[in-house]
């Protein structure tokens, strides 16, 4: 991975600039209580306004016995982002790199706190699956000098490199199966739209029902979950077991949250495909192997990880947004004879 231009701020950096020793800088760090809280406000301030970042693995660093990467996923939990490690994982192993890995579980603060540790940890790049919208903290980490590239993210800024699936073609694609099946109401058991996954998916089976003629205000119904995995599947099926109007095909946006609605499903008795036709998304390992087959929209898992990963190690300053298609699987939970 060629170095960045930015040096790193150093502890010598924000002595001098609060006007204090090394030493009194680093009981801050270690020992605050050992230092006047006038003196310990002032070395704060240098902190904050240097950007400052101790270096857990400096020493480390400067033996260059360390490359390491670091990668943040919404769900470790996830067949998926498992499947996306191994890729980064094995274009990370051909270069000598190790990765760390962490979740986090599409929450701002969780995944500002990993950002912290892996970057006082010394990290190299980071590879970061954003959990909102916003990226202007991934370009400030970019800009003190990290390798930074979006993971399962198209990107919103050019200076960032990516690496995404086409999430409206592939909800599109399987809403299309569903139509052309002949359903006519589907229900959509969906993450927020905060989650760009999430926004995507519905957009993309919102504009498949208007190609089909169909009014999505009328045909969909989209209930909400806030755990994309199996318990909130479980959840949501049963909001849309209860609805006056019954749908008679669910798309759930993983294959986590279609392994509940099944579940769910069973549970009513209600039978599959006949009674209401399921379709996952992803196609993780387990979905062709169920006692009801699932329909999946399968994403090149390992492709986009080991992709991230060599965009990571190889970025150029000219950065590069890479995007992979996905493809529908057709399985008995929607044609088949139950
Ligand atoms: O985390 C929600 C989903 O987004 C995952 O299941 C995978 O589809 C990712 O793209």
């Amino acid at each position: 991975m060629p170095p960045r231009r930015n040096r790193r701020t150093s502890i010598s950096d924000v002595a001098h600039h609060a006007g204090v020793s090394v030493g009194t800088v680093s009981n801050v760090l270690n020992r605050p209580d050992r230092v006047s809280p006038g003196t310990r406000e002032r070395v704060e301030t240098a902190i904050a306004e240097l950007s400052f970042v101790r270096n857990g693995s400096a020493r480390q660093l400067r033996a260059g016995t360390i490359t390491t990467a670091g990668a943040i996923v919404l769900d470790v939990a996830n067949p998926f982002f498992t499947d996306v490690a191994r890729g980064i994982e094995d274009r990370l192993d051909e270069a000598g790199y190790t990765l760390m890995l962490a979740s986090s579980d599409e929450d701002p603060d969780r995944e500002a706190r990993y950002l912290r540790l892996f970057e006082e940890h010394g990290v190299q790049g980071l590879m970061v699956v954003p959990s909102t919208p916003d990226v202007s903290h991934l370009l400030t980490l970019r800009d003190r000098g990290l390798r930074v590239v979006l993971l399962d993210q198209p990107s919103p800024v050019e200076a960032l490199s990516s690496v995404a699936v086409d999430d409206r073609a592939g909800a599109a694609e399987a809403t299309r199966h569903l139509v052309t099946l002949g359903h006519e109401r589907l229900a959509f058991i969906n993450g927020p739209h905060t989650i760009r996954q999430c926004a995507d998916r519905s957009a993309g089976l919102r504009s498949a029902l208007a190609e089909s003629g169909l009014d999505p205000d009328e045909a969909l119904t989209e209930v909400t979950i806030t755990s994309l995995n199996a318990d909130g599947g479980q959840a949501g099926t049963e909001q849309v077991l209860a609805l006056p109007d019954r749908p008679t095909a669910t798309m759930c946006v993983n294959d986590l949250t279609a392994l509940g609605a099944l579940r769910a499903l069973r549970a009513a008795q209600v039978p599959i495909p006949s009674g209401m036709a399921v379709v996952g998304y992803d196609d993780v390992t387990f979905a062709g192997e169920l006692a009801t087959p699932l329909t999946s929209v399968r994403q090149p898992t390992h492709q986009l990880g080991w992709r991230a990963a060599d965009l990571l190690l190889t970025e150029e300053d000219v950065p590069e947004h890479v995007t992979f298609q996905p493809e529908l699987v057709v399985r008995e939970s929607t044609t088949g004879t139950a």
